[in-house]
């Protein structure tokens, strides 16, 4: 058999780890062959595509990014996208495909095979936001890069006597948020989910300066005051119709200064969430996902995704992964409301 691997979306700490799995079980417990295809959907709508095999894929369980690229490419935009796409795989003598992505890249998986192509899906995003899976790889690592953003922020407003904010990823969900800001001791955590009120997060701050402490404010990048909208960066949309999102942070920083007259800045992390090393839990997880992605291929299991149950890796169907968003329930968000203000 011939199988193509593909990482698509947002790059996160473990692409390349579920690509070693994949690799090294499949060579040597099932004889596979492979073909890696570059950026995402782009390389097999365009047969763009690189040497997968042991050797290829020595060394690479550490390495952030992904070995193959990645591209936000959506064949369904593209003229005869999905045609191309069949008939490349024809010529190359493709079988099947691990598509490891999130909820764009597992969108156009469940689409394909619906038509046919023979498909299994690893869920990766660090916004940690597909269904019927646990968890994502790549949350982990960038949860605890966050957290460390945390810890030195707390710091440095301490001795200058400010409300420092941190913009987080996040654009529906605020699983980032809520974890970084439940690890880092924030004043409060605002999330995609609950529209946030500017004169309550205010109490809070000042709240924390009476405690001669300084408040971090740890909100995600899709959060949304109550009477007011998304901020974006720019009105562009991707291929998928997404906006860039970020800012929200920053005009945060400028209500609390009016309203407190205390002095606020603003930190965003950015792509410094996504980039480098993956955690030893990212590692692992992406390492069983990739495991049992290809045992998926080798039982003809297709039009499934690799999922984490509680401590055990499930197969569930690829729509259901995408179907909706996972997001952050009332009852996680009520339990770091305990330690706002
Ligand atoms: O999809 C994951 C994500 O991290 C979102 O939280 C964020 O809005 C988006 O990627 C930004 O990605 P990019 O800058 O690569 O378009």
């Amino acid at each position: 058999m011939r199988i193509g691997v593909l990482t698509g979306g947002g790059d996160c700490p473990g692409l390349n780890a579920v690509i070693r799995a994949v690799v090294r079980k499949g060579v040597k417990e099932y004889g596979y062959e492979f073909v890696g295809f570059r950026d995402g959907w782009k390389g097999p709508l365009e047969g763009l595509t690189m040497e997968l095999n042991l050797s290829t894929t020595r060394g690479i369980l550490p390495r952030g990014g992904t070995i193959l690229g990645s591209s936000r490419t959506n064949p369904f935009k593209i003229e005869n996208g999905v045609e191309r796409i069949k008939e490349n795989l024809a010529k190359m003598g493709i079988d099947a495909l691990v598509a490891i992505g999130g909820e764009d890249t597992l969108g156009v998986a469940t689409k394909l095979d619906s038509l046919g192509v023979k498909v299994v899906g690893v869920p990766k995003t660090i916004d940690n936001d597909l269904n019927n899976t646990d968890y994502t790889f790549g949350f982990d690592t960038s949860v605890n890069i966050a957290v460390e953003a945390i810890d030195r922020l707390h710091t440095t407003a301490e001795s200058h006597h400010r409300a420092l904010i941190v913009e987080v990823m996040g654009r529906h969900a605020g699983w980032i948020a809520l974890h970084s800001g439940i690890a880092g001791g924030a004043a409060c955590i605002l999330i995609p989910e609950v529209k946030f009120s500017v004169d309550k997060v205010c109490e809070w701050v000042e709240s924390r300066f009476k405690s001669s402490y300084a408040p971090i404010i740890v909100i995600a990048e899709g959060a949304i005051p109550q009477d007011g909208d998304m901020i974006t960066k720019d009105q562009t949309l991707d291929s998928f119709g997404h906006v860039k999102l970020s800012g929200i942070g920053e005009w945060l920083a400028g209500q609390i200064e009016a309203k407190t007259g205390k002095e606020a800045r603003t930190s965003v992390l950015g792509h410094i969430q996504r980039g480098g090393s993956p955690t030893a839990f990212d590692r692992v997880l992406a390492t069983r996902f990739g495991l049992h992605a290809i045992t998926a291929i080798h039982d003809g299991d297709f039009g499934k995704m690799v999922a984490l149950h509680g401590t055990k890796i499930a197969r569930v169907p690829l729509e259901s992964a995408t179907a909706q968003l996972k997001l952050v329930t009332p009852d996680l968000y009520a339990e770091a409301e305990v330690f706002f203000g």
